[in-house]
């Protein structure tokens, strides 16, 4: 997984969330040129919300973003080169490029801001450039010196892992769209000025995530990677065998099932988790998760009943208050447990 943790610390000295052990903190983002200073709350900020959509878009799957996957994949032994890696790598440079777009628009930082070049020219039938569209170069850019420079090997997980980030920085920009504003007379809309923004960060996740399902496997020559030349020119893994591959995540590495609890790899396991039964809000995916997590593991779905509070009898009073009251209904929850011995299936 590469140095990624380094983000991670970074994160850490932000936000206060996470734990950081004295051996990760050597990292340039402490030591390193002062003009990175200027971005390093914003960088790490960036790969947080990507963490957090990560978090997010696999809530309900076995693996499901673990923090702790990240700090023991960084012991070299166990640095993982799996779909999970890929993804992780993405949503995180994806973050930061997301992130310090954002920045840019707003007016942050002194050195970038909204990408004005076209502003004035036609953009097609009916409507020109204008306002503020969102400088994503800036942000590649960023996102490309702070997340790529974390990759110091030149093995195939750093090739891979320079490959997925930039994948993500090019799930930012795909995801861009037109928005438009009208003009003419009371509002004709006659004629009309777009400028490009970035999508919601959530849209990006789920186009990630989408990436994330077809992801390809790379076959890798043992042989030629023992002797250590993979890095040989500017060897690009998918491109070798499919030019348009260059947006897609690629991996290495099959994945564990995720099923069972291993520590010294930092997989939690499924027995404990919570998943949801068919509701009337679930997604069909959501829907399925009491199989993929519970019984495809070889677990058995508990339901618990558990007391749920919420505010309810709400009244508008003049003015303005809204007092409510609070309700507790008694809702099921559904968690994956061990099969009682008597029904657990042989071995
Ligand atoms: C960049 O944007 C984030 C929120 O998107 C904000 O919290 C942060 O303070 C911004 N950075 C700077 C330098 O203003
Ligand atoms: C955890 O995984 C390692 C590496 O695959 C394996 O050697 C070990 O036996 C596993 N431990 C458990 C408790 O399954
Ligand atoms: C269903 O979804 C709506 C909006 O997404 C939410 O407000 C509501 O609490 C959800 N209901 C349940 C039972 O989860």
């Amino acid at each position: 997984m590469g140095d990624l943790f380094m983000l991670w610390v970074a994160v850490g000295m932000c936000c206060a969330t996470f734990r950081v052990s004295a051996w990760s903190v050597n990292n340039f983002l402490i030591t390193g040129p002062k003009a990175y200073l200027t971005y390093t709350t914003s960088v790490a900020l960036g790969a947080q919300s990507g963490i957090e959509e990560c978090k997010f878009q696999f809530a309900w799957e076995r693996w499901n973003c673990p923090e702790n996957a990240l700090q023991l994949s960084t012991h070299n032994r166990l640095r993982g080169a799996t779909r999970e890696t890929s993804f992780i790598h993405a949503v995180s440079s994806a973050g930061v490029m997301y992130t310090i777009t954002k920045n840019c628009s707003m007016g942050d930082f002194e050195n970038c801001g909204c990408d004005e070049s076209k502003n004035g020219k036609t953009g097609g039938h009916g409507w020109i450039w204008g306002g503020c569209s969102d400088n994503v170069e800036f942000g590649e850019r960023i996102s490309k010196l702070f997340v790529d420079s974390l990759e110091k090997g030149k093995d195939a997980r750093a090739l891979m892992n320079l490959h997925n980030n930039r994948a993500g920085r090019l799930a930012v920009r795909a995801t861009m769209k037109r928005a438009c504003k009208c003009h003419g007379i009371s509002g004709s809309c006659s004629i009309q000025t777009c400028w490009l923004q970035l999508a919601s960060f959530r849209e990006m996740g789920d186009h990630l995530k989408a990436k994330y399902n077809r992801a390809l496997k790379i076959e890798l020559d043992k042989r030629r990677l023992r002797a250590g030349n993979s890095a040989e020119g500017r060897w690009a893994p998918a491109e070798a065998f499919l030019p348009s591959a260059e947006a897609e995540l690629i991996f290495l590495e099959e994945s564990p099932d995720y099923c069972t609890r291993n520590a010294s790899l930092g997989i939690y396991g499924t027995e404990g988790r919570e998943c949801l039964q068919a509701g009337r809000n679930t997604s069909r995916w959501e829907h399925r998760s009491c199989g993929r997590l519970c019984t495809e593991c070889g677990l058995h779905v508990e339901g618990r009943r558990t007391e749920a509070v919420s505010s309810c009898h709400c009244k508008f009073h003049w003015c303005c208050t809204v007092r409510c009251e609070q309700c507790r209904r008694e809702v099921t929850k559904y968690y994956c447990a061990r099969a009682p011995a008597s029904v657990r299936p042989p071995g």
